[in-house]
């Protein structure tokens, strides 16, 4: 059971956000008030008349007076869970309550609270008509970001990852209208079905056209797509990802790849629209606003109101995606109010966050060269053509593009600690190198602790005193080596014969390079 609590504390807040935003306008409350400074996006739709009914975010308030818990995490070493609140009313995450209580061992989110006060809360999706389950939890340090210069974690969702909440209450059924916005990042996306966050169905299985009214974001195009290669945001309206008015290719919807996204859906009788923007400025574009798909099943609709992140309505779970905040509302907003929204979002601040300097900064693409002499300084860690062991080859300018790319590499925040690193391959996204007995392989993250742990890798300075060296977060007295052309994590001197001390130094530093690919 979750906080029950919150729902009654929810509708007091809801309250004292409609006073304060209908005397304050839209953006800021009144001066003086003891309570919170700025208003949320969810002031601004209850001034609209289109109050939310679901409020999700791990990095904000979405009120400006909410001072409940944002979401919750359980950490491996015990399973323990804790709740993540704010550092002040209508503020931003305590991000640093989660790095204190995930010291050490990693953690995944459990919950993501409904700021709403209808007890909408996201948990661990179950099994569905296209997948088993339950999916996935989110790593919870996979998506490190700053909101308004406060540390801040989204919610990283790699393939098999899920959240659902299948009893809800105030959320739209049938063709009865809503509305629903989403910050999503632009840049970490895929064709897999399905990406998505909003209204599904509350059994987990496709019931047919018209019973999901979801926002998506990726670059599938099974059943819609628009202008450029993608990625998009469109509509699931289940049996359909919808770019316009009818299912294929609607010109109008442009490939966006904001670092942060905004993306908006809203739908009512026979009317329905498609709004984006970036939501670090500027407002917003409508991508479509017009009536419903002529198709049967559309119209009038048949929502269920169940809400589901990061898979389709029937568990489909082959996505990836990253989302920092999502409403529902109760009503059709207007343009207007969504402009407003808009306006919110970009005064929050959102930033990429950084927990490493230079190259090796999360989300910068590299190469890394071995430094051994004199064997192997042109040789590059790289996948095997298997895209499965990790070693070291020659790499250059006349090598090929598959070549180049399967030795190239994404840095990301480590996934058992923001304070570490991990590398997610450029050509496999979602694949990640990873120890298991102590050798190097690519595997997509499982959102499982151990995976976690053995792909998190601490940078030190090379200890051949040149370059770099990437310590084991699990095993600190290995480090990542080269040992005959293979890669592994070592130790200097021990039972491995890829511990041997000869070269340790020279095979463990390494030089972090242009990227090949
Ligand atoms: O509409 C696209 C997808 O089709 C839905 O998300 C899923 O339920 C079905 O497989």
């Amino acid at each position: 059971m979750i906080k029950p609590s919150l729902r009654r504390a929810g509708r007091a807040l809801l309250a004292v956000g409609a006073t304060a935003a209908l005397a304050a306008g839209l953006l800021t409350a009144a001066a003086g008030t003891s309570q919170a400074a700025t208003q949320g996006p969810c002031d601004v739709y209850l001034a609209g008349g289109t109050p939310c009914v679901a409020a999700h975010s791990t990095t904000r308030a979405l009120y400006g007076a909410y001072n409940g818990p944002l979401y919750q995490v359980r950490r491996a070493v015990d399973n323990a869970t804790r709740d993540i609140g704010l550092l002040s009313a209508g503020g931003y995450a305590d991000a640093a309550a989660q790095d204190s209580f995930c010291a050490g061992t990693s953690c995944v989110i459990t919950v993501l609270y409904d700021q709403s006060g209808k007890g909408n809360h996201l948990t661990q999706a179950p099994a569905g008509g296209a997948a088993g389950g339950p999916d996935n939890l989110a790593n919870a340090f996979e998506a490190p970001v700053t909101v308004g210069g406060h540390k801040a974690y989204g919610v990283y969702v790699a393939p098999g990852t899920g959240y659902r909440n299948n009893n809800t209450n105030g959320i739209a059924t049938g063709d009865q209208p809503e509305g629903m916005y989403a910050i999503f990042d632009g840049t970490h996306f895929n064709g897999g079905c399905c990406f998505d966050y909003g209204n599904a169905e509350t059994n987990n299985l496709d019931t047919g056209n018209g019973h999901m009214e979801a926002l998506y974001f990726g670059n599938n195009n099974s059943w819609g797509s628009g202008s450029g290669n993608g990625p998009w945001v469109m509509a699931d309206l289940e049996n359909g990802l919808f770019s316009g008015v009818n299912r294929g290719f609607n010109a109008n919807d442009p490939s966006v790849n904001n670092r942060f996204l905004t993306a908006m859906l809203k739908g009512g009788p026979n009317q329905w629209a498609l709004r984006g923007g970036d939501a670090q400025s500027g407002g917003l574009s409508t991508f479509y606003n017009g009536a419903r798909p002529n198709a049967t099943g559309y119209n009038p609709m048949h929502k269920e109101g169940a809400i589901i992140l990061g898979i389709g309505g029937d568990n489909s779970k082959w996505a990836q995606g990253t989302f920092y905040e999502g409403v529902m509302t109760q009503g059709y907003p207007s343009d207007a109010t969504e402009n407003a929204v808009q306006a919110n979002i970009t005064a929050a601040g959102y930033h990429s966050g950084s927990t490493a300097t230079g190259t090796l900064a999360p989300g910068s693409r590299i190469s890394l060269r071995a430094t051994t002499a004199p064997c192997c300084t042109s040789h590059y860690l790289r996948h095997d053509d298997a895209d499965n062991k990790v070693v070291i080859s020659s790499t250059d300018s006349s090598s090929s593009a598959t070549d180049k790319a399967d030795a190239t590499w994404i840095v990301r925040a480590g996934l058992a600690s923001s304070s570490c690193l991990s590398f997610e391959s450029a050509n496999h996204p979602g694949q990640f190198l990873h120890h298991y007995n102590y050798e190097l392989y690519l595997d997509v993250d499982n959102g499982a602790g151990p995976f976690a742990q053995d792909a998190t890798f601490c940078p030190t300075t090379g200890n051949s005193g040149v370059g770099t060296s990437f310590q084991s977060v699990n095993f600190p007295t290995k480090y990542l080596r080269h040992y005959n052309y293979t890669a592994y994590i070592a130790s200097n001197g021990g039972s491995n014969s890829w511990d041997s001390a000869t070269s340790w130094a020279a095979d463990t530093s390494w030089l972090v390079a242009q990227p090949w690919g």
